[in-house]
């Protein structure tokens, strides 16, 4: 069954929180702050990871009038119909299903009257068994030698995740080396092939549809590196292998369908990872790892199901964004994870959340008048801070911000770790409270400066405050807690999806440049002057002719 169809706006939680923006607008964190049990309040834990959301613009008033927004768009029943596989995808009638691919306890969840659970086992038994022999050193290249590098083909959502959980959790990596291409740019296959042997390179071509231009074309010339050093046709099935929906596809490319690992068409490319898209984790840290990934996911998934809106933590995460977004009007919001290992996770994010929710059109084809999903960035700290940290202090534009970090570091030496958490920290409380011009004043003061240095350097030295953020805290990066975390973003932004009244889980804004560049590629091409497009398209396609002949 379809999900509701409620215009956000129009329910009577949307009027009041409109209301209730005017009261509390002006209000500052120092003044919210007057309240000694804040962070009582505002802060939950869920299975060891923290979230303080007390230094958000908000009151429990707010929170109230959020949950009470969640109710009217009926957030309830549109959890339930994701988690027992309803085609809530209704632009490609599918289900929402990547819970399944974590399902931990075997509950049988149905689609078309078929329970899935037992074809996500088979798959994951095939993933155990050929990674543990290419892990092991069984499996063997052409020539009689072990693989040690592993190359991923993928694009978008099969490669961004799998990208990221491999560079996150490097710690518990395997004896192989995983490299991912995903970049059309002949440079990004150049560059990895040129450190490679094919002898003992083991390539995954990772496409839910096996068509994308990228990653097909990738493909073609990673089988023709293959082939030219020495890899015989008959070789190419101890070489590669395809993860893909698209069986068919798979074949004409040549490879094997034993080969082949399956998902289906119910798993998003973006929130693919959990699936057969996830071979390349699992020959990067094992199928164990992999597995206590999925149980952490599984964790979040049963809190997000379960647990009342006023304690669950992807709800409230997402009712805070909205509450940005829609009333404070912010554009953006930036990740900025603590943890060096987690450098992808803002990339990740941003295709999940912006090609799930950067949407302008309604669950009922109309042009909506409100603002939808965020602009996602983000860099690890403390890089960060060293480079666009100043318009967060003190540029005009207001950006929520999630910080992350990890209590105990993987990699502990001397006091960097003190110190990496001691900035965690700092930045937050920088942000909400800020230095007024009296402080500021104060400051240079007591550093000697004559008045009329103060008078004039003190306003630049004003830090207004006031700018929000959630503090996410946990033990340290396990499998399983990065599980967790994932699925803490997944279903925030399913939530936000959901009350924005948009459809989360296709992506047409990313055809017409295919189609486009499809039309545009024959006319490169040719030694014509080209005239077929607008003026500045063609002028430009005539001096890139000009410049490749020169
Ligand atoms: O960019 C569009 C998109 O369809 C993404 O949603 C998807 O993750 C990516 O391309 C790759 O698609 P595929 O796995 O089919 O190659």
């Amino acid at each position: 069954m379809a999900l509701e169809n409620i215009n956000p706006t129009q329910t009577q939680a949307w009027v009041k929180l409109q209301n209730h923006f005017h009261e509390i607008k002006d209000k500052t964190l120092r003044s919210l702050f007057e309240d000694p049990n804040r962070f009582e309040k505002f802060h939950l834990n869920v299975h060891n990871i923290w979230l303080d959301y007390s230094k958000n613009r908000i009151d429990e008033t707010t929170m109230k009038l959020l949950e009470e927004l969640a109710n009217e768009c009926q957030l309830k029943d549109a959890i339930e119909r994701q988690f027992s596989g309803d085609a809530i995808n209704q632009t490609e009638n599918r289900p929402v299903l990547h819970a399944a691919l974590r399902n931990r306890d075997n509950r049988p969840i149905y689609v078309d009257g078929k329970d899935v659970m037992p074809d996500v086992n088979r798959v994951l038994q095939q993933m155990k068994s050929f990674s543990g022999k290419v892990i092991s050193g069984e499996w063997k290249g052409f020539s009689g030698k072990e693989i040690t590098d592993v190359v991923n083909i993928g694009i978008g959502g099969s490669d961004l995740g799998p990208v990221m959980v491999s560079e996150a959790l490097k710690h518990y990596k395997t004896r192989l080396n995983v490299h991912f291409v995903s970049n059309i740019d002949g440079t990004h296959l150049v560059e990895t092939l040129n450190k490679l042997n094919p002898e003992t390179t083991l390539f995954i071509i990772a496409s839910k549809t096996f068509t994308t231009q990228e990653t097909m074309t990738n493909a073609h010339s990673a089988r023709n590196w293959f082939l030219e050093n020495e890899g015989k046709e008959n070789a190419i099935s101890k070489h590669f292998v395809a993860i893909s929906t698209n069986a068919e596809e798979v074949q004409k490319f040549g490879i094997d369908t034993h080969n082949m690992f399956q998902f289906w068409d119910w798993v998003g490319g973006r929130y693919s990872l959990w699936s057969a898209i996830g071979l390349s984790i699992v020959l990067a840290i094992g199928f164990e790892n992999f597995e206590e990934l999925l149980e952490g996911a599984f964790q979040m998934d049963n809190h997000f199901r379960n647990e009342d809106f006023s304690e669950n933590m992807p709800v409230i995460m997402a009712l805070l964004g909205i509450w940005y977004s829609n009333f404070f009007e912010t554009e953006s919001h930036a990740i900025l994870p603590y943890e060096q290992y987690l450098h992808r996770f803002p990339a990740y994010l941003q295709q999940a959340d912006m090609e799930s929710n950067g949407k302008s059109v309604d669950r009922n084809g109309q042009k909506i008048d409100y603002q939808t999903g965020p602009i996602i960035w983000g860099e690890p700290g403390t890089n960060g801070q060293h480079a666009f940290y100043q318009l967060i202090h003190q540029g005009t534009k207001l950006i929520p911000c999630d910080f992350l970090a990890a209590a105990n570091s993987l990699n502990p030496i001397g006091d960097h770790h003190a110190k990496l958490l001691s900035n965690f920290f700092a930045q937050t409380e920088a942000l909400a409270f800020g230095k007024t011009l009296e402080e500021a004043e104060n400051e240079l003061r007591s550093k000697e400066k004559s008045e009329e240095e103060i008078q004039k350097l003190a306003p630049f030295k004003v830090f207004e405050g006031n700018k929000p953020s959630n503090s996410i805290l946990y033990d340290k990066l396990t499998p399983k807690t990065l599980g967790s975390l994932i699925a803490l973003y997944e279903h925030k932004i399913f939530v936000q999806g959901v009350i924005w009244n948009i459809f989360s889980f296709d992506q047409w804004g990313v055809e017409l440049g295919k189609e486009l560049a499809n039309k545009i590629l024959p006319e490169l091409e040719n030694q014509e002057t080209n005239s077929s497009n607008d003026s500045s398209t063609n002028g430009f396609i005539n001096v890139y002719k000009q410049l490749r002949q020169s």
